[in-house]
C-alpha cells in the first residue's frame, strides 16, 4: 500500500491518495493502522481502483469506525439502509433537478454528534466534471487573525436541519424521520480536533441559523466573513473523481462542496456512507 499526499496550490497536506490496496479483502492491523493516522494527518484520503459491492462498502467503512445512521431514509439503498446515494437524477416536488451537496457545508452538523467522517464510493461518474471541493477549516484557523480568533474562541453556532439564511434548499424530511432529528443545536464555532488536538472553524451556511446571545445583525456578518476567508483556494483540496475511487474525509476539519457543472444528461451516481462522532468541543 502507498499513501501519497495530493501535489497543489492550497493543500497544506490536505489530500491524499492510496494505491495498492483492495478494501473488497481482508485488511491487514498495521495497514489499518496506517489508514487512520493518514485519515487525520490528510483530511481526506482518496483510495483508488476499488470495485465494492454496499456490503463491502460497509465493511471497508467500518476500518475508520461505526456507521452512523443519516437522517434523510429516502436516500437509502432499500437492500443495504445505512448506505444512501448521490445522484443527479432526483427532483423536488415541482420537477426542479436536486443536485445534493451544492454550496460548502458539512455534513449533519445538526445532529447532537454530527458525523466524523463522510465516504463516497464512485459507481456512476460523468465524463468530465463534478469535482468536490474540500476546505481545510484547520488551516483557515490558524491562519486567522489572532483578534478573530479570540473573538470566536468561546462562540456557540445554533444548527438547525434547514437554516433560513441559506440559498440551497434541501429535501424535505419526511415526518418519521423528523422526529428523530433534533429541532435546533448548539456546537463551538471553534472546535478542537479530538485526535489531533488542532483547531478547526466549525460553520455551515446551510444549517446554522445563529450565534448564540449575538444578534443576527452581527452574527451574518462574522458567519459570512469566516466562510469567505476559509474558502479560499489556498485552503482547499480538488478532488476530480476517477471510476473506482472511494474518498473519505473527516468532517471535524473540512468542509465540502460538490459541483453542478456537467452535462445532466450523463448519470453521476455514488454511494454515501458516514460514521459516528462525537459531542464537538
Ligand atoms: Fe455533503
Amino acid at each position: 500500500m502507498e499513501i501519497n499526499v495530493m501535489a497543489g496550490p492550497g493543500t497544506h497536506g490536505t489530500g491524499a491518495e492510496v494505491r495498492g490496496i483492495d478494501l473488497g479483502r481482508p485488511v491487514a492491523t498495521d495497514e489499518k493502522a496506517a489508514l487512520n493516522r493518514a485519515f487525520v494527518e490528510h483530511g481526506v484520503l482518496a483510495i483508488r481502483d476499488q470495485k465494492l459491492a454496499p456490503p463491502q462498502v460497509l465493511a471497508a467503512v467500518e476500518l475508520f469506525g461505526t456507521v452512523f445512521q443519516q437522517h434523510n431514509t429516502r436516500f437509502a439503498l432499500p437492500d443495504c439502509p445505512q448506505i444512501h446515494y448521490l445522484s443527479n437524477q432526483d427532483s423536488f416536488p415541482d420537477g426542479r433537478r436536486y443536485i445534493p451537496g451544492e454550496g460548502w457545508h458539512t455534513d449533519h452538523s445538526n445532529d447532537t454528534r454530527p458525523p466524523k467522517a463522510t465516504v463516497l464510493h464512485a459507481v456512476t461518474l460523468p465524463d468530465r466534471g463534478g469535482d468536490t471541493q474540500f476546505a481545510d477549516m484547520a488551516a483557515a484557523h490558524d491562519a486567522l487573525p489572532a483578534k478573530t480568533r479570540d473573538r470566536i474562541a468561546d462562540l456557540l453556532g445554533i444548527h438547525v436541519y434547514q437554516s433560513s439564511h441559506s440559498a440551497r434548499k434541501l429535501m424535505a424530511l419526511s415526518d418519521a424521520n423528523r422526529e428523530r432529528v433534533p429541532n435546533a443545536v448548539l456546537h463551538p464555532i471553534a472546535r478542537t480536533h479530538p485526535e489531533s488536538g488542532r483547531k478547526s472553524i466549525y460553520i455551515n451556511p446551510i444549517r446554522i441559523e445563529g450565534i448564540l446571545g449575538m444578534d443576527h445583525k452581527e452574527a451574518l456578518p462574522l458567519l459570512d466573513e469566516l466562510l469567505e476567508h476559509a474558502t479560499q483556494e489556498r485552503f482547499q483540496y480538488r478532488h476530480q473523481w476517477k471510476p473506482g475511487d472511494l474518498v473519505i474525509w473527516d468532517n471535524r476539519r473540512l468542509l465540502h462542496k460538490a459541483n453542478g457543472d456537467y452535462d445532466m444528461s450523463q448519470t453521476r451516481y455514488l454511494y454515501r456512507v458516514m460514521l459516528q462522532g462525537d459531542v464537538p468541543r
